[in-house]
């Protein structure tokens, strides 16, 4: 198995020497309870890179809910279990104070895209996000960096972030895993109990469903209130946002003029899921 760094001095040793071999590499950044969404990442980052970096630490700048932080899971042995068939390089698991030392005073906040979809209602998740993600990517001094289509808001706001701060990296996109039922897998349906995940499964085939209207033509509004209705028929809680925004501004859209995808963030037994589909442009 890989060995399991804690401390930045150990990482950069490690880079150092690749670097001066002229490896390139890649690194996964993850806060762990790795389920096969993050091993997708791990695989696509194995086949184009000379060495991969995991990043494990559950970081806490994002988190804008106490009891959130305090539940996600923590299964490092496990993890380490999980990434042993992948051959990784490095686990980096850092210390807190390798992340945030006394003193830290730095956010990194990026404006407009943030203020959408899951950012309007988790005040502070984003900066949290583009704050260690920046340090990842420092400290890392990777190449590529693989993220998955799932949290597609969180993977532009890294792209905006990268190219804003000039830093050289590549932010490689992975597409979402799903369970057999459709689900996308997420650390968070493990707090679902079987009925609950029974129910959560609706998400997807809504957003097929959504999907299919809107290449036939028809406009957004009137789809997105039936597809709620569903959900709330089915048994979600609260239905956050179901929208449809360009891929690239995340700007609302009444109908698929350019690329985009359908978000919808639900709670079902109190857990908050969150899903996205592309739709291709009519
Ligand atoms: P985490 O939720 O652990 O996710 C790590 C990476 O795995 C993210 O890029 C996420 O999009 C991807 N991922 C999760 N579920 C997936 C699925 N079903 N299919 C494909 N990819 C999936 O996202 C974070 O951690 C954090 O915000 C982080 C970027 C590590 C910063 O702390």
């Amino acid at each position: 198995t890989a060995p399991i760094l804690r401390k930045l001095s150990q990482m950069r040793a490690l880079t150092a020497r690749w670097r001066a071999a002229d490896e390139r590499i890649g690194v996964v950044p993850t806060m762990g309870a790795l389920h096969p969404g993050h091993l997708s990442l791990v695989e696509a980052a194995k086949a184009d890179c000379d060495r991969v970096v995991v990043w494990i630490f559950v970081n806490p700048k994002q988190f804008n809910n106490p009891e959130d932080l305090e539940n996600y899971p923590r299964t490092e042995v496990e993890d380490a279990e999980k990434l042993a068939p992948y051959g990784v390089d490095a686990v980096y698991a850092p210390d807190v104070d390798q992340v945030y030392p006394e003193g830290f005073a730095t956010t990194v906040s990026v404006a407009g895209l943030t203020d959408v979809l899951c950012g309007a209602h988790r005040p502070g998740h984003f900066d949290g996000v583009a704050t260690v993600v920046s340090k990842i990517f420092l400290q890392t001094g990777a190449d590529r960096a693989y993220f998955g289509e799932k949290d597609f808001q969180q993977l532009q706001v890294v792209r905006r972030m990268a190219g804003d701060l000039d830093i050289p990296i590549e932010v490689i996109a992975c597409p979402t895993v799903r369970e057999d039922s459709g689900l996308a897998m997420s650390s968070r349906n493990l707090r679902l109990s079987p009925e609950g995940r029974q129910q959560a499964a609706l998400l997807y085939p809504v957003l097929r469903d959504v999907a299919a209207e809107l290449a036939d033509g028809n406009r957004f509004p009137p789809l997105a209130e039936r597809a709620r209705a569903r959900l709330a028929e089915a048994g979600f809680d609260e239905v956050e946002y179901f929208d449809l925004r360009s891929e690239d501004g995340l700007q609302a859209l009444d109908h698929p003029d350019r690329p985009a995808r359908i978000f919808v963030a639900a709670y079902i037994e109190g857990v908050r899921l969150i899903d996205n589909l592309a739709v291709p442009a009519v």
